[in-house]
């Protein structure tokens, strides 16, 4: 769905390049099969926030839409929700391309080797590139207008003054996401390719996240935070699960990046986020900590698990195993079937994920 050799913005501008003739074909087979569930009675449609409803708890992460022409084609894949790339509060280029690779053989402690054929996983340090409100809040208000799925808008800080300039920022952020016809904003408080504005370790600061989602919620609108892994995530959640309308878990997690010939695959830098496949036993563990969470503390907050989907089994042992909702980022992006397939498996077992 994203030229790799071309800059963010490019894409933003051109969209994503067309389908093939093979691939429309086998969506339109798996759209007429989905016609026929729903016509026998099959459905798992949700509420979602806002008093929007999804036709299926199953949307597309922060970072593989970036912009109205993205969020279109992946509500025409058949996603129930979908959310923007974090955007930020001014133009910022990010750092200096590649941003976004195939890895393959490797693991988090040792690294990941990148791969010139295509793999499950996805490896990306943007930076944060936006190309500014000026940009993402009238792209952002034209797709509300002319779609049926809600939007999630993600925001982060930039190079914050202090910790007030800090939480107005993803206000700010928010309140334009309010405007533009969103039905939550996401604050993103766990980027790991994100060193300047600190809101790659804001999340380990408790009072800040909870100073951001009070100011936001002052306004009325639901707040969802977005968390990396932790072997322990009670401490983060025993004060923003208090307040939060939902946690999205987990954003990748940071490794090293060689090439071929074992230099940095990175240009001036030595590490990326990895995503996809090797993700899966953190996101799973991240999930399982979550729901106990919830039921120890008598929280509400509504749980988004992303990380490693690589298939609609996935999404549905997810749902199975409590989420409410489950995301994909590396998936969406790499295999455009992923949701109306996702949304047939789910139809199948409609009767154990209602009766969950
Ligand atoms: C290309 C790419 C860009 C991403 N950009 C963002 C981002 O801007 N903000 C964010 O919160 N997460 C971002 N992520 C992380 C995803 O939202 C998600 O948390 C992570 O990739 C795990 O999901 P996955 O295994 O389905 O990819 C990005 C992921 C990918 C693959």
């Amino acid at each position: 769905m994203y030229n790799p050799n071309l800059h963010l913005f490019e894409n933003s501008i051109a969209g994503p390049p067309e389908l093939g003739k093979k691939q429309e074909a086998y969506l339109l087979r798996l759209i007429s099969e989905i016609e026929a569930l729903k016509d026998n009675g099959a459905s798992v449609a949700k509420e979602f926030f806002g008093g929007a409803r999804v036709e299926i708890p199953f949307g597309v992460a922060s970072g593989s839409a970036y912009g109205s022409k993205f969020l279109k084609r992946y509500e025409e894949l058949g996603y129930g929700f979908v959310t923007q790339k974090t955007v930020r509060v001014k133009r910022w280029s990010g750092n200096p391309m590649p941003h976004v690779m195939h890895v393959g053989e490797g693991d988090y402690p040792a690294g990941f080797k990148s791969s010139d054929t295509p793999t499950t996983s996805l490896a990306n340090s943007f930076g944060m590139s936006c190309l500014g409100p000026g940009f993402w809040e009238p792209d952002l208000s034209l797709f509300v207008k002319t779609s049926r799925v809600p939007l999630i808008i993600s925001g982060v800080v930039t190079e914050p003054k202090d910790k007030y300039n800090l939480i107005d920022q993803y206000a700010s952020i928010a309140s334009a996401a309010k405007k533009i016809g969103a039905v939550a904003f996401e604050a993103n408080v766990s980027c790991p390719n994100e060193m300047e504005g600190r809101s790659g370790e804001l999340q380990d600061d408790t009072p800040i996240c909870t100073g951001i989602i009070k100011e936001i919620k002052r306004f009325g609108f639901p707040v969802l935070i977005k968390i990396g892994y932790k072997k322990d995530l009670s401490p983060i959640v025993a004060e923003i699960g208090k307040i939060a309308d939902g946690i999205v878990a987990i954003n990748t997690i940071s490794a090293r990046i060689t090439d071929a010939k074992g230099g940095y695959a990175y240009v001036n830098r030595e590490k990326a986020g990895v995503s996809g496949r090797p993700l899966k036993p953190y996101a799973e563990d991240a999930l399982k900590q979550l729901v106990s969470l919830r039921e120890e503390f008598g929280y509400r907050y509504k749980i988004f698990s992303v990380g490693g989907v690589t298939s609609g089994n996935d999404v549905l042992s997810r749902l199975l195993a409590g989420a409410d909702f489950v995301e994909s980022a590396a998936m969406a992006m790499l295999y455009p079937p992923l949701a109306l397939e996702t949304k047939k498996i789910l139809l199948e077992n409609c009767d154990a994920i209602n009766s969950f």
